[in-house]
């Protein structure tokens, strides 16, 4: 019991050594867009560019997500996630250590929500049109409610006041795939309330291939 609070502690520590940044912190929203300044964020977001390209759009869409026109109150969430072990990647875990103030972190969030907004083409596939059908209505007989009802129409969030809910329409189908699974697999839960977890765990593979195959068309 001691060296797990022990052991708790050194990790907040670290933390706050290295980001400025508390577990408190990492709830969406925990920035507002005036925070930040974009024109340092994109000189200080030069390293990200690499793999998430200089506009947020993904480099490689079998391995890297987008970022433009992400919320930034949901960038800095998932950065301070990773910083504090509450989300991991072996690669963009070591990258979001390398962010080591609270303020560069704002200024490269409100950097990548300034993009134009991620935009995929839809395919027109059987695929997509089942997908088309889980996003709006969900899975009724599994108890799945519809990704619109928290995604926002087009999957592209509730708008700019509301980053609790990222933009998922238009974001590369790899990602969403990998991230239903972790979601599912339980190997990603950092969702507040556990809210992806239920809903991932009730779909089948083929019903994410589905609606990533949709969501990445918009
Ligand atoms: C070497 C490649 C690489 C670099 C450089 C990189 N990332 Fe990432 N990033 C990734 C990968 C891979 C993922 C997906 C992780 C996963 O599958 O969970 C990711 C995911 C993310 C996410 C989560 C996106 C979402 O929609 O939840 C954010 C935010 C992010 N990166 C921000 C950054 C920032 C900010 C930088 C620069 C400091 C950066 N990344 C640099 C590879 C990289
Ligand atoms: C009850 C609300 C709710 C519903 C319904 C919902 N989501 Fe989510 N979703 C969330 C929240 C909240 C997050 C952000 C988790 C976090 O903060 O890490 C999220 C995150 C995601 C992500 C990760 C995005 C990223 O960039 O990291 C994907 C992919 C996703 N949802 C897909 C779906 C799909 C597909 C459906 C429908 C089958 C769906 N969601 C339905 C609330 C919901």
């Amino acid at each position: 019991m001691i060296k797990k609070v022990i052991s708790m502690m050194t990790v907040v520590l670290l933390a706050v050594f290295a980001g400025g940044v508390n577990a408190d912190q990492t709830i969406a929203g925990g920035m507002s867009v005036a925070d930040g300044d974009p024109n340092a964020g994109k000189s200080k977001s030069e390293l990200c560019h690499g793999c998430h390209g200089v506009n947020g759009i993904s480099v490689d869409p079998t391995t890297f997500p987008n970022l433009a026109g992400q919320f930034a109150g949901y960038i800095f969430k998932q950065v301070q996630d990773f910083q504090l072990g509450n989300r991991h990647d072996d690669t963009m875990s070591a990258m979001a250590a390398t962010v080591t103030s609270l303020q560069d972190l704002k200024d490269i969030a409100v950097y990548f929500s300034k993009q134009k907004t991620m935009e995929g083409k839809p395919t027109g596939s059987a695929a997509a049109k089942t997908g088309d059908t889980i996003f709006h209505n969900g899975v009724p007989k599994a108890g799945v409610y519809g990704c619109i009802n928290c995604h926002g129409k087009n999957g592209k969030g509730r708008g700019k006041g509301n980053s609790l809910f990222p933009v998922i329409g238009g974001q590369q189908k790899a990602y969403i795939v990998k991230q239903l699974k972790d979601f599912k697999a339980g190997t990603r839960k950092n969702d507040p309330a556990g809210m992806m977890g239920d809903i991932a765990k009730k779909l089948s593979d083929e019903q994410i291939n589905a609606v990533a195959e949709y969501l990445s068309g918009l």
